[in-house]
């Protein structure tokens, strides 16, 4: 994979750097909920700031307002604040919700003059949103020197590790509940893994009908439950044998110690998606023991998208983990091949 330059051969002395982070954080209220990207976007943030950049305008989406309540729910507030705990420097401002200017999502020039004003250079740091061509990522990459940050890059490289030669065997995991958005993933990376284990929803629209060129691992088992329902009577059935009107919300024993065996014997495993309804403990177990296996395997493990990595950091095993994307459908549209337009747009070195 070519990379884009780095902001670590850009001379920032005595200048203001534009900053696009993905800060598009999980709210609870007016708290954020979970500040995983504002410390991912902090070692670029840093080096700006040790490198004697004289201001770091830093700006994100978050969210995807679209009304005139959304304005105040959507408010950069207490992200400013919790960038601000983490990162006590004045030279450092966070600029309101890019979203705020329906020019934004249409890669408006005009407002990509408005966000590049007054400022030198440009470093895009936000992989997970180097999927939009949008003013903050791509429009403003075409007015001001582009430069990609540490994490931009660092995601690249480790990504890249599942696109070329891999060490095998390489273990692709997959479940989740939407099949569509994840097709084209497996159908480019599937064919090169040597095994495809998939759990979750997905298992059970791909054994009425594999729509791939490659043979998959489905469950042997399941555990059911008589309702969707957090609290449901349960059973654990043999994956064909669901008792007629019962769903399978999670994969059975047998099943996780299936997966779990092949994850260990890998060298290279990509997961992405969960098990089962994991937000309900009781049907939690098959997605832990991924997250655990995965951080067993002395192998190179990646993780991405939302629920999985949020899995992994319930499991507790997030730093046994090789990488762990913070990019989701960024991630996904990587793998499956397709260039992001956010990187693209920036010079290489
Ligand atoms: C994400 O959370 O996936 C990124 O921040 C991109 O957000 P979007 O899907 O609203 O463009
Ligand atoms: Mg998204």
């Amino acid at each position: 994979m070519t990379l884009p330059r780095s902001v670590e051969d850009a001379d920032v002395r005595g200048k203001v750097v534009l900053v696009r982070s993905d800060l598009n954080v999980p709210l609870e209220g007016a708290r954020v909920a979970d500040d995983t990207r504002i410390r991912a976007s902090l070692p670029t943030l840093e080096l700006l700031l040790d490198r004697a950049a004289a201001g770091v305008r830093v700006c994100s989406h978050l969210g995807r307002p679209k009304t005139e309540e959304d304005r105040e729910k959507y408010a950069m507030q207490p992200v400013r604040e919790r960038l601000a705990e983490l990162l006590p420097d004045e030279r450092v401002t966070l600029l309101e919700n890019t979203r705020f200017d329906p020019g934004e999502t249409k890669n408006d020039e005009a407002f990509a003059r408005e966000l590049a004003g007054g400022c030198d250079l440009y470093v895009n740091d936000a992989f997970g949103s180097a999927h939009r061509a949008h003013s903050s990522t791509v429009g403003v990459a075409r007015l001001l020197p582009a430069y990609a940050g540490l994490l931009l890059r660092d995601e690249l490289v480790h990504l890249a590790r599942l696109l070329g030669d891999v060490e095998r065997p390489f273990v692709i995991v997959s479940g989740g509940a939407k099949v569509e958005d994840k097709l084209g993933v497996l159908q480019h990376l599937g064919s090169r893994a040597d095994e495809v284990l998939i759990g979750g929803k997905m298992a059970e629209e791909i054994r009425a009908a594999n729509p791939f060129s490659f043979d998959t691992v489905l469950p042997s088992d399941v555990v059911a439950a008589a309702a969707f329902e957090a609290d449901a009577e349960t059973q654990v059935t043999p994956y064909d044998a669901l008792p007629e009107g019962w769903l399978g919300l999670d994969i059975g024993p047998r099943t996780r110690d299936d997966f779990a065996a092949r994850i260990a014997a890998a060298k290279t495993v990509f997961w992405n998606g969960p098990m089962g309804v994991f937000e309900w403990p009781r049907f939690s177990d098959g997605t832990v023991a991924v997250a655990h296996a995965l951080a067993d395997c002395a192998g190179f493990t990646v993780v991405g998208g939302g629920d999985s990595v949020r899995a992994v950091h319930e499991a507790g095993v997030a730093d046994r983990i090789s990488w762990i994307s913070t990019g989701g459908g960024a991630s996904l549209e990587l793998l499956e091949g397709k260039e992001l337009p956010g990187v693209a747009v920036i010079p290489v070195a």
